[in-house]
């Protein structure tokens, strides 16, 4: 069950590479459970760099970041292993673990949970299904398309019903058709009381959706056309 609190406390976060120039400029924002948020901005404005700080992936150069209440500052490599369960991912590049069966990678995050094998099994089918890989339960990652690999990740992401959603660019790689399957995958997720954010380029589900959208520019989260009510936005 998620927090009665913030999932996600963003204050001042600001985030830099090495000696680079900063990517992320001093970032407030608050995410609380069971909202939707849009993530969008041009190529290279730190949509995957802000998605990660949220996975603890990376840490805040400056500011203060709590993720489920927590500092990440400040958590062990054992709390943020235990945080990091309760998010769904799905980064660019996937990170299918290639000797595992495409159903046996989306049954990994149950195991985790210690869920029965048996309900394991049928929740990694049915959402397998639903992302049109029922052919390709058995089969290694290796012999996927791009596209194929990117609705794997998907299913993996949303099968435990995570209390936080964080998807990259998550359609890229499939057609219109599957893409508004998967946009529907996730507002369904949202709907169950998962905390979604999703960082695309697509306009058009940004648009028809009824979520606000954070958008990055020069490395601040600007209040955008869509619905600029700060407040709404989460930005302080
Ligand atoms: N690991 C890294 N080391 C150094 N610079 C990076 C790294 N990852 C991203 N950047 C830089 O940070 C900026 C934001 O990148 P990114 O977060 O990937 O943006 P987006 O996802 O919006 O395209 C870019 O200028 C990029 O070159
Ligand atoms: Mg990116």
């Amino acid at each position: 069950m998620v927090d009665q609190g913030e999932i996600v406390f963003m204050d001042r976060v600001s985030l830099r590479y090495q000696e680079g120039v900063s990517v992320l400029k001093s970032l407030s924002l608050h995410l609380f459970p069971r909202s939707f948020h849009f993530l969008t901005g041009l190529s290279g404005a730190g949509k995957s760099s802000l998605l990660r700080l949220l996975y603890l992936g990376l840490r805040p150069t400056a500011g203060t970041l709590k993720v489920f209440g927590a500092d990440v500052q400040k958590v062990s490599a054992q709390e943020a292993s235990l945080i990091r369960r309760r998010v769904g991912v799905v980064f660019q590049d996937f990170n299918l673990i290639e000797h595992l069966s495409v159903l046996e990678n989306v049954m990994l995050p149950l195991k985790v949970r210690n869920e029965h094998p048996s309900a394991r099994q049928e929740q990694a089918r049915e959402l397998l299904s639903w992302v049109g890989l029922e052919e390709y339960m058995d089969t290694l990652p290796k012999h996927l398309s791009g596209g194929q690999r990117q609705r794997v990740a998907i299913a993996r992401a949303v099968v435990g019903r995570p209390d936080l959603l964080l998807a990259d660019e998550p359609t890229g790689n499939v057609d219109d058709k599957m893409a508004q399957k998967l946009f529907h995958l996730f507002d369904g997720l949202h709907k169950m009381g998962t905390c979604v954010v999703i960082a695309t380029h697509s306009r058009h589900f940004v648009d028809i959706f009824p979520y606000p959208e954070l958008h990055l520019e020069n490395g601040r989260l600007i209040p955008c056309s869509k619905k600029n009510d700060p407040t709404h936005l989460g930005i302080l």
